[in-house]
Formats: C-alpha cells, structure tokens, sequence
C-alpha cells in the first residue's frame, strides 16, 4: 500500500491522527501485523466504527491530537486531517525524538509552509516523494506546544 515502505524505516507505535474511516490506519495494521497501532480519532460515532474494523494490532482512542501524551509514536501518520501546516502542529507534539510524521498530501500542499510550522516544534521537513510529506522530529516537544485545541486551526503557525 502506498505510505507502507516511507512508515517502515521508522520503528516504534504508529498513530492515525483522524484516523475517520479507517486511512490509513487500518490498511497499515494489515499490513504490518507486528506494529502496534493506535486509531485516534476525536468524533465518538466514528471510533464505535474503527473499533468493528480494527485487526488485532490496532487499538481505537477516542480523542485530539491536542490531549494526548507528548513524544511515544515512532511515526504518526495523517490523511485529510486538516491543512498541512496545522496537521503537522497536531501530529508532532505525539512523536518521539528520532520519529517522523508522514503526512499524505494532495498537490496543493505547500512543503515551505509546513518546513516553517514544523521548525517551531522540533521538526524538520524532508526529501518527500510525491504525494507524501515527511517531517521528523528532531527533539522533544517544546514548551507551549500543544497548544489549545482549536488554536493550530484558527491561528495556524506558518
Ligand atoms: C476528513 S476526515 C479524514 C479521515 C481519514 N483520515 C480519511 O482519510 O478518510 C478528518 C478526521 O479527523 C478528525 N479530527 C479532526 N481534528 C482532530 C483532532 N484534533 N484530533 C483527532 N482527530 C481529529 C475528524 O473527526 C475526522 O474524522
């Protein structure tokens, strides 16, 4: 599947950031049986249905991106979750130094302005083929970051 060979050069849990119907959560735990992988997704009604199609290495939380635990996922992956610049302020405060966020984007995605929201929390953007942007996560997350949820979405950082 697209994404699968961009996610494996990253060890450690993967999160689905909105993960909605299931992409690109679902197909990656298929694919990947021995990864652990956690749906997140913030609208309940849509976690009951992850949860029915969920395989075995795949767990569903129910809530933001902006409340969870700082700096565990090895990769966090993202499709349709939001603007690139506010996706990759949404995704890399959960990933761990050394980790990466895998962004899938469409051809309007502006690499600068994600480079540039990226640099204000410990990311950097990389060499991404087309249809993807990889940002990794060059330290911890710093101080002020997550910020409120809603915040990344009004008031975008780049
Ligand atoms: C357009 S859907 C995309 C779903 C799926 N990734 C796909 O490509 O089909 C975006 C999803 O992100 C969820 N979402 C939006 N903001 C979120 C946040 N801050 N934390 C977690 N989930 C969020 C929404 O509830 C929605 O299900």
């Amino acid at each position: 599947m697209a994404g699968r060979s961009l996610v494996e050069q990253f060890d450690g849990p993967i999160v689905d950031v909105g993960s909605g119907g299931g992409a690109p959560g679902i197909p990656l735990a298929c694919v990947l049986p021995d990864r652990e992988v956690v749906l997140l997704e913030a609208e309940r009604r849509k976690c009951t249905f992850l949860e029915s199609w969920a395989p075995p290495n795949a767990r569903v939380v129910w809530g933001r991106a902006e409340e969870q635990e700082l700096d565990w996922a090895g990769v966090a992956v993202a499709k349709a979750l939001a603007q690139p610049p506010t996706a990759v302020e949404w995704c890399l405060p959960l990933v761990r130094p050394g980790g990466a966020v895998i962004l899938w984007v469409g051809p309007s995605a502006e690499p600068d302005r994600v480079a540039l929201a990226a640099a204000r929390i410990a990311g950097t953007l990389e060499q991404s083929p087309p249809g993807f942007l990889v940002v990794r996560k060059t330290g911890p997350t710093p101080a002020g970051f997550p910020r409120r949820p809603g915040v990344a979405k009004k008031r975008p950082l780049a």
